[in-house]
């Protein structure tokens, strides 16, 4: 067969066009990256927000899983959202909201919050519990957690808090500067069921903490935070050189 002009013209048209789709180099359509602030996926914002300190899927993290069920019966979106868009200041969680400083949109925050929760909630998983509530305006009493203390929790983490066979210490003083009363309370209530630390229920098998009871020992673990974290100098030591 000849090859006439027309021929040639619509081959040449053909390889044109095919060499440019596939010139090397030309990105395809999945390697054009989404602008940050564009992503809505629930996966992918928790993944690069969230799970360097609360864990992949929520637990297994250094800070508290955000994926039990039982802390999420207790702490309502209002307290999700709260933390996420301004952090908790003092401690090593971060505003995550640009109208706190950080990186992501008050929609992103949403995804994020609402994502938790339709992830990981679980509506019966209280049944007919009654927990003590996520906070309380009244403030406990420090020498009355002491005793309470030694009823529900000293049997795990020793006399005084200081570590016992089944758990560590409680008490140390650059643990208790990490972090602030409410997440104290927080895992009072809830434990860490992921490291084997009972609810509020399990401590003594049968008898639950009181609302009081948990406020009480909060006070006292609070009441042992040094005010100084990470000094080991008190300030009459100056001179002595003396070590506490
Ligand atoms: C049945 C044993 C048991 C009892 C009772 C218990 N805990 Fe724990 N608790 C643990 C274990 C296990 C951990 C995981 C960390 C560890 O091994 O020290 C833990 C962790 C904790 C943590 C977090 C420590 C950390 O390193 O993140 C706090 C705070 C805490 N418990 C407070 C209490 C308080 C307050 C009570 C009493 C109201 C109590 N626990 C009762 C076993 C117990
Ligand atoms: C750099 C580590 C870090 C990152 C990243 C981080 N958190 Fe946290 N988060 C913490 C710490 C530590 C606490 C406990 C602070 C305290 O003492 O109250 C905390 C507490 C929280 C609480 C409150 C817990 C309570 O007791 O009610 C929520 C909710 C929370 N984080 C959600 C998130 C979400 C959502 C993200 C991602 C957008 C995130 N965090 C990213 C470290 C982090």
């Amino acid at each position: 067969m000849r090859l006439t002009p027309l021929i040639l013209a619509v081959c040449i048209a053909a390889l044109g066009l095919y060499g440019c789709t596939n010139a090397p180099g030309r990105p395809a359509p999945g390697d054009i990256p989404i602008v940050p602030s564009e992503i809505s996926d629930f996966n992918t914002l928790y993944a690069q927000n969230c799970s360097g300190c609360h864990g992949s899927e929520g637990k297994g993290g250094a800070a508290i899983p955000l994926s039990d069920p039982v802390y999420l019966a207790i702490a309502d979106d209002e307290v999700l959202h709260r933390a996420a868009t301004n952090g908790i200041p003092g401690t090593s969680m971060p505003a995550f909201a640009q109208s706190a400083g950080g990186m992501l949109t008050d929609k992103q925050v949403d995804v994020i919050v609402r994502g938790i929760r339709e992830r990981w909630s679980k509506t019966d998983v209280l049944r007919d519990a009654n927990p003590p509530p996520y906070s309380s305006s009244e403030p406990g009493d420090a020498s009355r957690g002491s005793n309470a203390y030694s009823a529900y929790c000293s049997s795990c983490h020793g006399t005084e808090g200081r570590g016992g066979q089944k758990a560590g210490s409680i008490v140390n003083g650059s643990f208790l500067a990490l972090l602030d009363d409410q997440e104290l309370r927080t895992m009072v209530i809830v434990g860490r069921p992921e490291l084997g630390a009972p609810d509020w229920r399990g401590d003594i098998p049968g008898k639950p903490m009181s609302a009081q009871d948990v406020s009480d020992v909060v006070a006292w673990l609070s009441s042992q935070r040094p005010k100084f974290p990470g000094q080991p100098y008190s300030d009459t030591a100056k001179s002595t050189g003396e070590v506490r």
